[in-house]
């Protein structure tokens, strides 16, 4: 049962489309979400994490087509071959998975646009215009941009570079531009609602030129939703699908165990999505909700692209890197590590092999791991493996623990405003300094002398380290949740203070926390070299 009381902290990743398998796009936002999801769990708050597929609308429909497969047969098999495996592949702990095709999902959405139809928000009317089957979206004509290549002389998509498509149907209509003066007034007042800055700024200037009404439905093919009202047409698919943030956990429900997630769930704290998305989910998405009576998001979070010669990767471009490809060779920990790490959350990056492995090398190989098993080889040595009582701390010892109070609380403040960079750079940087003490402490040349004064100067000096790793542990675990727990292990935080995941993340700053007397493990090296024609 949950005995927490308070309000859920709620995590979002978009829901993907299915027209192809997962890369390392998709799966940036996943582990960010899961990074947040584990740090705000170890904070000891209760959190929900949701991810899913998105599987109507034309472009799925026709990869299935063009595949020989029915839609839902092509949506069954990659969901079940890709999307779900994938998860496991870059160790992400969610607590649920929503398919849009699901038939709890499918309910709930025609029960809410049925609503919204009753309310008066919905009306008919005919579409004509530019539509984008890459972003499945209606387009502004001067949003168009000139194509190029095999595609010269054809009005395209700014996004994925492909002609639009110009259709003409009859369309059921939501009142979108009613919503305009409100929302503007909601991000007026709600400053955080969209972040980072450059995307509150985007959503706030596109608002400021008024809405224009946007269809709800599609009448010329059938894969999505049927219109309760209206058998002949289809829910639009992102009305479908912008939904599922809802739908995951119990839209519209008036009692039993939907309504009672509702309650302690809606609305989501942080919808996390790629900055291609933005403006459905912070204009469309938000009137949605008013137009139905529910409270907003707390914030929507654009994070930059990941960027393949200059221009963000993508499946219809070809240009994905599937996970495990890069994890196959480092690891799903230094992959966690290395996208949250190297790109600042909210700008662009590009990946390369080379940042890659010369990160790994430097700073979890050399860095880190190398940290833990001299350490842990010194202990053993000087010290049979188990931290010996410390008398007296000297000022370098003193350093360090202030060194990592500070560190410590401003990573986790770090978290707050989702700069997971600053939170992971703070970290590898005490890590240096940590190293660094070590070797300007030469414990192993103190050693030599073999007088209790000595030996006591050394035990100060590792239990420093170890205590030092132990914060370490603790605060990176969201990030590398597996070499965390083999370092937890090594430093004998495991026998000495119980599951590194229930470790209090809010409280790793405290310092002093692994009794003497704590048996280290030496183990295998937390981030094994690479073997060279690897990377
Ligand atoms: O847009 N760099 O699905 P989608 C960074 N179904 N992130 C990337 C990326 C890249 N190059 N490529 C993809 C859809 N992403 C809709 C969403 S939500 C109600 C419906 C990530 O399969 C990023 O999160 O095109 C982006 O917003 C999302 O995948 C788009 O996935
Ligand atoms: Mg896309």
């Amino acid at each position: 049962m949950d005995t927490n009381r308070g309000k859920t902290y709620y995590v979002t990743t978009p829901i993907y489309y299915v027209n192809d398998a997962p890369h390392i796009g998709h799966a940036y936002t996943t582990v960010a979400g899961d990074v947040l999801t584990r740090w705000h769990r170890m904070r000891g708050e209760s959190v929900w994490y949701l991810t899913g597929t998105d599987e109507h609308g034309q472009k799925v429909m026709n990869t299935a087509a063009a595949n020989g497969v029915s839609p839902q047969v092509w949506v069954d098999q990659l969901v079940e071959q890709a999307w779900l495996p994938v998860l496991d592949t870059i160790d992400v702990v969610n607590d649920d998975f929503i398919r849009t095709t699901q038939e709890r999902h499918m309910v709930r959405v025609q029960n809410y646009l049925a609503g919204l139809k009753d309310a008066g928000h919905i009306y008919k009317d005919s579409y004509e215009g530019p539509y984008c089957l890459g972003c499945e979206a209606f387009m502004g004509e001067d949003e168009l941009v000139p194509g190029i290549g095999e595609f010269e002389g054809h009005l395209c998509c700014p996004t994925h570079s492909k002609p639009v498509e110009m259709i003409k149907e009859e369309n059921w209509f939501f009142r979108l531009a009613d919503f305009a003066e409100r929302l503007i007034a909601h991000y007026e007042a709600n400053p955080d609602a969209v972040a980072p800055r450059s995307a509150y700024n985007e959503v706030l200037s596109f608002l400021k030129m008024g809405l224009k009404d946007v269809s709800v439905s599609r009448s010329t093919f059938d894969w999505g939703i049927p219109v309760p009202w209206d058998p002949e047409h289809v829910f639009y698919v992102w009305f479908d699908a912008l939904l599922n943030y809802a739908t995951a956990v119990g839209l519209g429900d008036t009692d039993g165990a939907g309504a009672e997630k509702f309650a302690s769930t809606w609305p989501a704290d942080v919808h996390l999505v790629g900055k291609d998305i933005l403006r459905f989910h912070a204009v469309i998405w938000p009137a949605m909700l008013m137009a139905g009576g529910l409270a907003l998001p707390k914030q929507v979070f654009a994070h930059g692209w990941l960027l393949v010669g200059g221009e963000k990767m993508s499946k219809s471009k070809l240009t994905g890197i599937a996970p495990s490809q890069i994890i196959d060779v480092f690891g799903s920990d230094a992959f966690r590590y290395y996208f949250l790490r190297a790109i600042q959350f909210g700008a662009d990056g590009s990946f390369s092999w080379e940042d890659m492995a010369a990160r790994y090398n430097n700073e979890l190989a050399n860095g880190l791991g190398n940290l833990a098993s001299r350490a842990t080889a010194m202990v053993d040595r000087y010290f049979g493996g188990a931290l010996p009582q410390v008398s007296e701390y000297a000022e370098a010892d003193l350093q360090i623990a202030h060194l990592w109070q500070r560190t410590a609380s401003a990573a986790d403040s770090a978290m707050d405003t989702l700069d997971f960079s600053a939170a992971i750079t703070g970290i590898k940087e005490f890590v240096d300094a940590l190293n660094g003490y070590l070797t300007e402490q030469e414990p192993w040349k103190v050693a030599k002398a073999e007088t209790d004064a000595a030996m006591a100067r050394v035990g100060a000096v590792l239990t420093t380290v170890c205590e030092g790793l132990r914060g370490v542990a603790v605060m990176l675990h969201p990030v590398m949740p597996k070499s965390t727990v083999a370092l937890w292990q090594q430093i004998g935080g495991q026998t000495a203070l119980g599951a590194i995941e229930l470790q209090r993340i809010d409280q790793a700053g405290v310092w002093g926390v692994l009794p003497a007397g704590t048996t280290t493990n030496k183990g295998e090296s937390l981030f094994p070299r690479l073997v060279e024609d690897e990377a």
